[in-house]
C-alpha cells in the first residue's frame, strides 16, 4: 500500500497528506477547484505528492480518504473506490450540511451515509474528532505513555486493521468502536469528541456516549 489518495484538501486533508507524506506514502491530493489551485500544498509536501481531479485521486490511492463537507458527499466518485478501503473523516454540522433527515431522526450515520454511496468500499470511520492541526502534533511512537486514541468504526475487519496500522504509523493508538452503526458514539456532542484521550479514556467515551435525543 504504498499510494493515498484524498478527496479534499482543506483543514483535515491537508494534515493528513502531511502525514502521509511525512510517512513515506505518495500522496495525491484533490479538492473542488482543481488541481492548479493546490500548487502551494504540492510544492510543501514535496516530490511525493502532486494534485489531481478527485476522479484521478480515487483512482490513484491503493487506499483514498473522504475528508469534504459532509453536504458535498454525494460528489464523491464512486467507480475508481469501487472494492478500496475508504477512510471517512466526515462529521454532520446541520448549519453548514443543511439539515439531513436520517442524521437528525438518528435512524442512520455519516459514515454509513457514505457508504451507501459507495457500496462496494469498505468505509472506515476515522480521524473525524481531532482537531486538524492536532494530527501533526499529537502522535507519538507506539508504546508512549498516555499516547492519544482515536477511534475507527467499519464494517470489514481487515479494512479497519489497514487502517489501524495506519494510524499506528501516524502516532496513534486506536480504539474499535464496531461497525459503522456505532460511529455516533463519536460524533458531534459525545465526550469523546475534541479531547485528547487515551485508548482507555476514549473507551469509557465511547460506553458514556448518548444519543442526541437522550442528551
Ligand atoms: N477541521 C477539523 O479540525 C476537522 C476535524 C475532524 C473532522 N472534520 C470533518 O472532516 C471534513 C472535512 O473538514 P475540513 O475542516 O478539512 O473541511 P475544509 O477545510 O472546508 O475542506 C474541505 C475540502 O473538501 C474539498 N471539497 C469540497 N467539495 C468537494 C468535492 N465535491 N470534491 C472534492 N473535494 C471537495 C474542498 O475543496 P475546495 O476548497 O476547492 O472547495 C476542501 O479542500 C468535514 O466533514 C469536517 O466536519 C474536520
Amino acid at each position: 500500500m504504498k499510494t493515498i489518495g484524498l478527496i479534499g484538501a482543506g483543514h483535515i486533508g491537508s494534515q493528513l497528506a502531511r502525514l502521509a507524506a511525512a510517512h513515506g506514502y505518495d500522496v495525491v491530493i484533490s479538492n473542488s477547484r482543481g488541481p492548479e489551485t493546490l500548487s502551494a500544498l504540492v510544492a510543501e509536501l514535496g516530490p511525493k505528492a502532486r494534485a489531481a481531479s478527485a476522479t484521478d485521486a480515487a483512482k490513484a490511492g491503493d487506499i483514498a480518504v473522504v475528508t469534504v463537507p459532509l453536504k458535498s458527499y454525494r460528489q464523491v466518485p464512486v467507480a475508481p473506490l469501487a472494492g478500496k478501503v475508504v477512510i471517512d473523516t466526515n462529521n454532520y454540522y446541520p448549519q453548514r450540511d443543511g439539515h439531513i433527515p436520517e442524521l437528525d431522526d438518528e435512524s442512520t450515520t455519516t459514515s454509513e451515509l457514505l457508504q451507501a454511496h459507495l457500496p462496494t468500499s469498505k468505509v472506515v470511520k476515522a480521524f473525524n474528532h481531532i482537531y486538524a492541526a492536532e494530527l501533526t502534533t499529537h502522535g507519538q511512537p507506539a508504546g508512549s505513555k498516555n499516547r492519544r486514541a482515536l477511534v475507527i468504526a467499519g464494517d470489514d475487519p481487515s479494512a479497519k486493521a489497514t487502517v489501524a496500522k495506519l494510524l499506528d504509523e501516524f502516532g496513534f493508538d486506536s480504539v474499535d468502536a464496531g461497525p459503522l452503526k456505532e460511529g455516533w458514539r463519536i460524533q458531534r456532542d459525545t465526550p469523546g469528541y475534541g479531547p485528547r484521550r487515551n485508548a482507555e479514556e476514549l473507551r469509557n467515551d465511547l460506553q458514556a456516549a448518548k444519543r442526541y435525543r437522550d442528551q
